[in-house]
């Protein structure tokens, strides 16, 4: 029977639906293990099935001398020396397409959270803070309906993006390494500009890139500088894509409105500049996180999984030179 190693903590029905057909083990406690731990596991195992924050470099390549598939449960795949395990032949797979709803329903939370300042309005509630009764100037926030959105990557959750902003009247910019046809342009009724122009005339700026080395603090001092006073920055994508450090420092003085964030430069751990601002919401890297849609990337990831451990061509195999 082929060994199949599950590097973090799984629904049940997935792993039982894995012992089906392998001999499966299973990092039941959800504590990520270190790389050096990985290592030491991937030893004798032929497929690996891992999360976003399972660092499968080098290393746990080089241990993992039986291993013929890495299957991440995630769209984004920056987790994974990909190169590496091109090198020794090693499937990489990913399940795009089930998470772009739910990813994209997230990411319009965090903007109206904080357009709208949820967060900081609970906190005052639950603190026990609410003294006078609708007060005409507490808690102002930013108009969503007829602002501007620009989206920075439209790829599917881009899209997904875009068309929820029609119910708001909104007018949808878009920036992306390639023009969309005119039929999706048309579906989400969205306008190719460059990213200056997007930065200087968007109301809300959403970051939608994949992390890779070109698209490191692809919004930084310089491009914040670009954003309008007013503006919100949204980033559902990847940590490192943004630069936390600047974002900090413009968010403290106050040269755009407010941030949203759902992933950081170094999860879990925060710049410590973060905590102390009222003008950024924070999620912890939920943007996948229905039941339903965490299930679906889990079945994705097991049809990658098994489909190399069974001979056959995966169905979103990363490594496209290896099908
Ligand atoms: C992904 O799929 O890449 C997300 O970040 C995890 O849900």
């Amino acid at each position: 029977m082929k060994k199949v190693l599950v590097a973090r903590g799984i629904f049940p029905e997935v792993v039982e639906a894995l012992s089906q057909r392998f001999d499966v083990e299973h990092n039941a406690d959800d504590r990520p293990w270190p790389v050096e731990e990985l290592r030491e596991h991937v030893a004798g195992v032929h497929g690996l099935m891992t999360t976003v924050m399972d660092k499968v470099d080098a290393s746990v390549i080089g241990a993992g001398r039986e291993l013929q598939v890495i299957a991440n449960i995630a769209v984004g795949y920056n987790n994974v020396d990909v190169a590496a395990a091109t090198k020794r032949g090693i499937r990489v797979t990913n399940t795009p397409g089930v998470l772009d709803d739910t990813t994209a329903d997230l990411t319009w939370a965090l903007l109206m959270a904080a357009a709208r300042r949820i967060a900081e309005g609970d906190a005052y509630v639950r603190a026990g803070d609410w003294k006078v009764a609708f007060s005409m100037q507490a808690f102002l926030g930013a108009d969503v309906h007829h602002a501007t959105l620009g989206i920075i990557g439209m790829g599917r959750i881009g899209q997904a993006i875009a068309r929820r902003a029609f119910g708001f009247d909104m007018t949808v910019l878009y920036n992306n390494r390639s023009r969309l046809s005119e039929s999706e342009e048309k579906r989400c009724n969205a306008t190719l500009v460059d990213r200056d122009e997007l930065l200087a005339r968007s109301d809300f700026v959403v970051v939608m890139a994949p992390y890779s080395p070109a698209t490191h603090h692809l919004i930084g001092a310089a491009e914040i500088a670009k954003m309008k006073p007013t503006a919100i920055l949204v980033n559902s994508a990847r940590g490192g894509v943004v630069d936390d450090a600047a974002l900090v420092e413009a968010l403290k003085a106050r040269r755009i409105a407010g941030a949203a964030l759902d992933v950081f430069e170094d999860e879990p751990r925060l710049h410590p500049g973060y905590l102390a601002l009222p003008n950024v919401v924070l999620t912890p890297h939920i943007a996948s996180g229905s039941r339903a849609t965490r299930m679906k990337m889990c079945e994705t990831a097991i049809a990658n999984l098994t489909a190399v451990l069974e001979g056959r061509t995966p169905p979103n195999l990363v490594n496209k030179e290896l099908a």
